[in-house]
């Protein structure tokens, strides 16, 4: 018996010695951890239940009948993060660089199949050359089984990528169905085709890190949500992220409670709006300001600025903040806005986390590049996001809710539970100038009654008083008073209850 035991941990010990102490310097030599150095810092200490350690391939082609290291490149099974229950598979670079096999993907769909089972959320940490070359077709079925699971647990439990290492071709697409993707700076890169591919076809010379790395998708493209220096860093920053979250769709969110008192006045804020309605502020401080301890996990903050999403606490109870940002672009809603913050809101709707929207936006961005790229089709998706959501809707008006974005914006229309608005806020068809240049046309020659009628205009209609006078407003409140009425609102919220018409499932216009 001695002997099977030792036999067993001998077994373990080089199991998890994965691809051999040389290509673990090589992966340490690239500023990466390894495999199993992640879970490590991710789940609680010691809380690791590994999964299917001794799965080798079944590939006999290319020699590889003789080269078999167990676990396959992916260590596999479920921990605690802060005493809570995440599954987790992390593609292991130093076997057959992290590449795909039909058994490698096999723990990863063992791993969902469970999470789906007991109802928690899946972390995959990305690290990988993609199909397992040697493997041809049956790697690329393995693919396509967690991609159709990524699918069945949408929207059932949270799915979390974080992409540490190489993440081409197909395989990105796993990762850009699960609900966020975090990516670590100059070590891990995420693109359809490579630099060589890009400069047959289109003749462009760009590196990785350009075409496909963590700035780029966190600036440019927003496939990434957040890009961190480290792995280090990341991974802490994906525990935190974690504590937002309920573990599926059944459940709530944890709450943390909070010696911020709900009742909390900030008369700061009185004066956070500037006495002009053309100049700029910043959103963001009045988020801070009113969310407890001023802690809010900004989600995709360096891309589409003019609307910021993230999550925060009020009362210790996770909300998700949707906020226009006057600072860019005036806070137009555009293309890449709304469909950034239509994926956030159906991603709290999903996972039963109220949504508070701060708006201050003039419209949509007018010119030929947002119509032709499809303003239409895309702003509809912010539309039809907030319409569809079913979770407590609190919504402040802090400045301009002008045209259809008024509606747009978590509107009384669109069945927000307490829509409340500044004192200043300006809710129109359009802003005064070019209402009045519209109906007093006739006046066009005569600027000094045009002005006339604009400060008429401005005086009947900009302000939250003609909306509050239909009741598509619920007050009017003091700026200094927003976290408390904010508070109060979730408070009475707590219970909501409410369902949509059944169907199969909607056509959000994609
Ligand atoms: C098998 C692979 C592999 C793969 C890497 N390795 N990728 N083995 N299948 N896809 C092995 C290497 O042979 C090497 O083995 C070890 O992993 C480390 O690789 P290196 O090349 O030494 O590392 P590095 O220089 O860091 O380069 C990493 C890399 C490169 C950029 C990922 O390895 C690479 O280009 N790999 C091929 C990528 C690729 O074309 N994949 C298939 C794409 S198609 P040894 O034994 O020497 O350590 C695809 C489709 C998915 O993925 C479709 C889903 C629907």
């Amino acid at each position: 018996m001695q002997d099977i035991i030792e036999q067993l941990d001998g077994k373990r010990r080089a199991a998890r010695l994965g691809g051999g102490s040389k290509r673990i310097a090589a992966q340490h030599a690239k500023g990466k951890l390894t495999a199993r150095e992640r879970l490590e810092l991710l789940l609680d200490e010691g809380s690791f239940e590994e999964w299917d350690l001794f799965v080798e391939h079944r590939c006999a082609d290319f020699g590889m009948a003789e080269n078999k290291i167990p676990g396959d490149g992916v260590v596999t099974g479920y921990g605690m993060i802060n005493g809570r229950l995440a599954f987790v598979f992390s593609q292991d670079f130093t076997v057959f660089g992290g590449a795909l096999s039909e058994a490698h993907a096999e723990k990863i769909c063992k791993v969902m199949d469970q999470a789906m089972k007991v109802g928690a959320p899946v972390i995959g940490l990305n690290d990988s050359g993609g199909a397992r070359i040697q493997e041809g077709v049956a790697s690329l079925g393995g693919y396509a089984e967690v991609f159709q699971r990524n699918v069945l647990a949408s929207g059932v439990v949270p799915q979390i990528s974080l992409i540490m290492g190489p993440c081409a071709g197909g395989a990105v697409y796993s990762p850009a169905m699960t609900d966020f993707i975090f990516m670590v700076k100059d070590s891990s890169y995420m693109f359809v085709t490579g630099p060589e591919v890009v400069k047959t076809v289109t003749h462009e010379e760009v590196s990785a890190e350009e075409l496909g790395g963590a700035t780029t998708h966190s600036t440019k493209s927003g496939v990434a949500d957040l890009a961190f220096e480290n792995d280090v860093e990341a991974i802490l920053m994906l525990r935190r992220f974690f504590n937002y979250l309920p573990l599926n769709n059944r459940g709530k969110p944890p709450v943390r409670p909070s010696d911020d008192p709900a009742e909390r006045m900030d008369r700061s804020l009185d004066t956070l709006v500037p006495a002009n309605p053309n100049k700029p502020y910043d959103i963001k401080e009045l988020i801070f300001k009113v969310v407890d301890d001023g802690d809010f996990f900004e989600l995709q903050p360096d891309y589409a600025k003019n609307i910021v999403i993230g999550l925060g606490r009020m009362e210790g109870q996770t909300v998700g903040i949707v906020a226009n940002n006057p600072l860019v672009l005036a806070g137009c809603l555009d293309i890449k806005s709304s469909i950034k913050a239509a994926r956030f809101v159906r991603f709290c709707d999903a996972f039963n986390i109220p949504v508070v929207t701060f708006v201050d936006v003039p419209g949509f961005l007018p010119g030929t590049a947002q119509e032709y790229g499809g303003i239409i089709t895309h702003g509809a998706k912010l539309l039809y996001a907030y319409a569809e959501c079913t979770v407590p809707k609190v919504t402040v008006i802090t400045r301009k809710a002008y045209g259809g974005a008024y509606d747009v914006m978590s509107s009384k229309h669109l069945r927000g539970d307490v829509n409340l608005a500044w004192p200043n806020a300006e809710i129109a068809v359009m802003g005064a100038k070019g209402a009045v240049e519209i109906i007093f046309r006739e006046d066009k020659g005569d600027p000094e009654k045009l002005a006339r009628r604009e400060a008429e205009y401005k005086t009947r209609f900009a302000n939250p008083f003609v909306a509050g006078a239909r009741g598509f407003i619920d007050d009017v409140i003091q700026p200094h008073e927003t976290r408390k009425r904010i508070c109060r609102s979730l408070a009475m919220l707590r219970d909501k209850q409410l369902t949509n018409p059944w169907r199969k499932h909607g056509n959000i216009p994609l």
